[in-house]
C-alpha cells in the first residue's frame, strides 16, 4: 500500500464518526498524521481527535493554528432532520441545517487559510438529494445544491488550491438512527432494494473517493456522486 499522504497533516472535520471517520482512517493508514474534528472528541487510534463545535468559530480557528500546516481539509459535519414539506417548515429548521453543513465549511476553508498550504486540497460533503428531487426534500435538497455550488466556485477562487465535493448516495452510518435500530434497518432495507447494486453504501467505499480527490492533482471543481446508482 502507498503511503501517498506521508508527511501530510489532513484536518477531517465530522471525522468522529461515520463518513468522516472513515476518511480519517484512510489517511492514517496512508501514511498522514489525522486531526477529527467534532463534539464529541472521537478519532481513529493514532488520529488526534480535537473536540470543537464547528459552530464555534474561535475554538476551530485556535485548533487550526494549532495543527500548523494543513495539506488536506475535510468537512463531512452534517446533522440529522428529516423529510419536512413547506407548509410545516419552522422557522429555525433552515438556518440549523445551513449552519452545520455549508456555513461551517465555508467558515472553516476562510478561517484555515492562513495555514493552508498553497498546494492544499479542500472537500466538500453534499449528497445525491441535491439532484433527486421529492416531496419533502427541498431543504435538504437546497442545502447539498449550495455546497455543490459553493465548491465550484471556490475551485475557481482559490486556485492552484482544488475544491471537490463528494456527493453521497445512502451510506450506512448514524445519520439514519443509531446501529441496530429498527427504524434504520427498515429504512436501510427499503433503500436497498431500489438501487442497481441492491445495497446502501459503506463508509469505507465513500473513504476511497474522498482520497481520489484529496491525492489527484488534476481533478479540481467536481462533484464527485458516490450513490449506487441513486441517481438513475
Ligand atoms: N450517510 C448518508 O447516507 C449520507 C447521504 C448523503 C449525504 N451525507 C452527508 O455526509 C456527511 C457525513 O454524514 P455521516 O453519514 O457520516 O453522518 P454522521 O455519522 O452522523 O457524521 C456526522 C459528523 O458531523 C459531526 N458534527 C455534527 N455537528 C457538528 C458540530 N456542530 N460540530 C462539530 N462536528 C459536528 C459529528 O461529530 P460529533 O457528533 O462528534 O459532533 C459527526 O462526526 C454529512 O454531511 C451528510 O449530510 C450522508
Amino acid at each position: 500500500m502507498t503511503k501517498i499522504l506521508q508527511g501530510q497533516n489532513v484536518v477531517v472535520m465530522g471525522g468522529s464518526s461515520g463518513i468522516g471517520f472513515a476518511v480519517a482512517e484512510l489517511a492514517l493508514e496512508r501514511g498522514a498524521a489525522v486531526f477529527a474534528i467534532g463534539r464529541s472528541g472521537r478519532a481513529p487510534m493514532s488520529a488526534q481527535g480535537i473536540k470543537v463545535d464547528v459552530s464555534d468559530r474561535h475554538a476551530l480557528s485556535a485548533a487550526f493554528g494549532k495543527i500548523g500546516r494543513i495539506e488536506h481539509l475535510v468537512h463531512t459535519v452534517g446533522s440529522r432532520f428529516g423529510s419536512t414539506p413547506v407548509a410545516s417548515l419552522e422557522e429555525p429548521l433552515l438556518p440549523g441545517a445551513f449552519e452545520a453543513k455549508l456555513f461551517s465549511a465555508v467558515h472553516a476553508v476562510r478561517l484555515a487559510l492562513p495555514v493552508l498550504a498553497p498546494t492544499a486540497s479542500i472537500t466538500f460533503t453534499s449528497g445525491q438529494v441535491s439532484r433527486k428531487y421529492g416531496t419533502g426534500s427541498f431543504v435538504k435538497g437546497a442545502l447539498n445544491s449550495a455546497v455543490d455550488a459553493a465548491g465550484r466556485h471556490l475551485a475557481k477562487e482559490l486556485a492552484p488550491r482544488r475544491v471537490n465535493v463528494v456527493s453521497p448516495g445512502v451510506v450506512d452510518t448514524s445519520l439514519w438512527g443509531e446501529e441496530g435500530s429498527d427504524a434504520r434497518d427498515a429504512f436501510i432495507a427499503r433503500v436497498s432494494t431500489s438501487l442497481p447494486v441492491g445495497r446502501v453504501g459503506r463508509p469505507e467505499e465513500l473513504a476511497r473517493a474522498y482520497l481520489f480527490v484529496m491525492t489527484n492533482g488534476f481533478v479540481t471543481g467536481s462533484v464527485l456522486d458516490v450513490d449506487g446508482g441513486g441517481l438513475l
